[in-house]
């Protein structure tokens, strides 16, 4: 048996990958939150070493309050960043998988965005995982990265969720009309994930292919609205009026990508992965948020 660790098991993915992974063969899982496994502390992750002693480490934990990073930038650069070298230090001989973002490379316009393309990160928390990247690279040698985008799951907080919530309740919503992108539904990303570890087990991929940054997302190249238009198209009692607006008129805190489509041509081709559209996974989740 082959022993994963999971961290920041409680978020998003975390929780999308407690469904997916016990399902691989040949492997236990071990699903820690934040108050299990701090990875901003180095004893906390020592600990977990000793104990456990995983093969691979998959690090679901973050700071992921983008705007909020602006004005807690310490904070945000000890999970994002500093803790990377942290992990890459204390499992210094099993293979991790790590996430980033579509906001380090923070391009205007496309093509879709391939894993080369110079990165331009704005704000703390794009700079933050950035940093995290870099640091994994210099201090591990089997250190998969994966950079995902605007990434959504039935039990979490995020904007599928909160149209949901909001569209009921208010007459009306603006929603930025201005940034492309894609998005992610956790489950996609945990069954991409469950795949690679089920094809490593198999036959272990080159150390250069652990050694990597791929992208990951739905098939897609839409706007926020065109997203909340079709949540709204498919939630009877959703009664919002959706009203089309810029980013600059939104005025985040934190600067947001115009255009975020990453090229997955890369993870296609080296791990063999199925992209699904982000139609029919927006339907999925919302029957599961239904069920
Ligand atoms: N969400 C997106 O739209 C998006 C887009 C692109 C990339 N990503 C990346 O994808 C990854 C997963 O995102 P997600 O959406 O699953 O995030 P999430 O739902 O916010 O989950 C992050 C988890 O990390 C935990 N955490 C924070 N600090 C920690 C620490 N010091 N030690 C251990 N756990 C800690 C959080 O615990 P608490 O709840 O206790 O704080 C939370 O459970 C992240 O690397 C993120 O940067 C996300």
């Amino acid at each position: 048996m082959k022993k994963i660790l999971i961290t920041g098991a409680n978020g998003q993915l975390g929780n999308a990958l407690r469904e997916t992974l016990p399902k691989v063969e040949h492997v236990e899982c071990l699903f820690a939150s934040r108050s299990e496994v701090n990875i901003a502390d180095r004893k906390s992750l020592e600990d977990v070493k000793h104990s456990y002693n995983p093969d691979y480490v998959i690090n679901c934990a973050a700071y992921t309050a983008v705007d909020k990073a602006e004005t807690d930038e310490k904070n945000a650069f000890s999970i994002n960043a500093d803790a990377l070298k942290l992990i890459a230090d204390t499992f210094a001989e099993a293979k991790i998988i790590h996430f980033s973002t579509d906001y380090t490379y923070h391009a205007s316009e496309g093509p879709p965005i391939v894993e080369e393309q110079t990165t331009r990160p704005q704000g703390i928390y794009a700079l933050s995982k950035l940093d995290g990247e870099k640091i994994l690279r210099v201090c591990h040698t089997r250190g998969l990265i994966i950079r995902t985008s605007w990434v959504y799951h039935h039990a979490g907080h995020n904007f599928v969720k909160t149209m949901l919530r909001l569209g009921s309740e208010r007459p009306s919503l603006t929603i930025v009309d201005d940034q492309v992108g894609a998005p992610t539904y956790a489950m996609d990303i945990a069954s991409m994930i469950s795949i690679i570890i089920e094809k490593d087990l198999n036959k272990p991929y080159p150390i250069e292919v652990w050694n990597e940054t791929y992208n990951f997302s739905n098939q897609a190249e839409i706007s926020w609205y065109t997203f909340a238009e079709a949540i709204k198209a498919e939630t009877p009692g959703f009664t919002a009026d959706l009203v089309p607006v810029s980013t600059e008129f939104y005025g985040s805190p934190a600067p947001r990508p115009p255009y975020s489509v990453l090229s997955l041509e890369k993870i296609k081709r080296v791990f063999g992965i199925e992209i699904q559209t982000w139609k029919s996974s927006l339907l999925k989740c919302l029957e599961r948020i239904n069920q």
